[in-house]
């Protein structure tokens, strides 16, 4: 059983190929980053226009590189949701045609379930149940995976995503779109300890998060004096120091809560070195293991798609024959899988 995947959610075209029995076969991925630097952030109309320019001519050299025809494939599968409309609609009519005009059925995969069983691309993937921190540029949350497909919601954020108050705590300092990698880069330069930014709702009990305060405090400390090269790289150190204290200290309590003994942590900012390193230490303290894809599966990806696509395929999960994207759709819609 082999899948081809298209992921246009937000500013990356990707586009893998996967099969059931050889695992991922290629994969290709085009990032908008230059196109919408300028701008500071994502510009929605210019990220669907350069998904129409960008997705086909992928798909065209990764079936090459998989070495795959399209009469190979058992199904397409897409993101539909949740993300920019115009960038899904992109993905999705792509999709739902090719699977048409190939005579396969076409998959709709959620594009949050995709992160969460990105690990499952890696050689020693996580056991279920198993508690998942999902952080990226749009969520903060903290999900409970009874089983594949099973996913109880513990906490969100009330306003700003751990990866939203990265990128604005980089933008306060200037520097460039998009601001979580470099944020992380100007930190490893300096130790966070030189402000005590706020680490919201940790003296509260509950799995709840908000950011909205750090970019206050922070935009205060860029304002407060003037910005030499040590003044910023502290400012970011602390900043980021603040972020991943307050992920770390609610998924330990989410792991105690719960009792799990297996920590996921998928989504764009579990690439962060400080983030990973921290987490492992202290997991490990609570006799529990944490798991990541590798780096380039954190962030958007196509071969998280396909692991979905294919997971949703074996489970019946099929598309009639409409193009179907949702810029908002609750993760915990989604039914069981019967297998991954
Ligand atoms: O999962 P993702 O690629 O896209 C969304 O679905 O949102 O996540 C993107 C987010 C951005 O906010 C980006 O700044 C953040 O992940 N990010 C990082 C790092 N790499 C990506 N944040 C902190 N440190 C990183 N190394
Ligand atoms: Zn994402």
């Amino acid at each position: 059983m082999r899948i081809l995947a298209l992921e246009s959610s937000c500013d990356e075209s990707a586009v893998a190929v996967f099969d059931a029995a050889r695992g991922l076969l290629a994969h290709a991925l085009f990032s908008q980053i230059e196109l919408h630097r300028v701008y500071g952030g994502v510009v929605p109309e210019l990220a669907s226009r350069d998904h129409v320019r960008k997705l086909l001519p992928l798909v065209r050299t990764t079936l090459a590189d998989a070495d795959t025809l399209p009469a190979d494939l058992a199904a397409v599968a897409y993101t539909a949701g949740p993300g920019l409309i115009g960038a899904l609609l992109t993905g999705a009519a792509l999709g739902r045609s090719l699977a048409y005009a190939w005579g396969c059925p076409a998959v709709a995969v959620h594009h949050l379930e995709g992160h969460l069983l990105a690990p499952l691309l890696e050689s020693e993937p996580p056991p279920f149940p198993h508690l998942a921190l999902l952080v990226s540029g749009g969520h903060t949350l903290l999900i409970d995976v009874v089983a594949p497909g099973d996913y109880r919601l513990l906490g969100d954020t009330r306003d700003d995503a751990a990866g939203e108050a990265f990128d604005k705590s980089a933008k306060l300092l200037g520097l460039p779109y998009p601001g979580g990698p470099q944020l992380a880069a100007l930190a490893a330069t300096a130790t966070g300890d030189a402000f005590k930014f706020p680490r919201p709702m940790l003296d509260r009990p509950g799995l709840e998060f908000s950011f909205s305060g750090l970019k206050t405090a922070v935009s205060m400390a860029v304002q407060a004096a003037p910005l030499d090269a040590r003044r910023r790289a502290e400012i970011a150190a602390s900043a980021q120091a603040a972020i991943v204290e307050t992920l770390v200290r609610k998924s330990l309590r989410a792991l105690e809560e719960t009792g799990r003994d297996a920590l996921v942590v998928a989504g764009g900012v579990g690439a962060n070195q400080l983030l990973r390193r921290s987490l492992r230490e202290s997991v490990v303290r609570l006799g529990a293991r944490v798991y990541y894809p590798r780096i380039e599966f954190c962030t958007d990806n196509a071969a998280m798609i396909a692991v979905a696509g294919l997971a949703r395929l074996k489970s019946g999960c099929v598309e009639p024959l409409a193009i179907r994207a949702r810029a908002r759709w609750p993760l915990t819609e989604l039914g069981p899988l019967s297998s991954v």
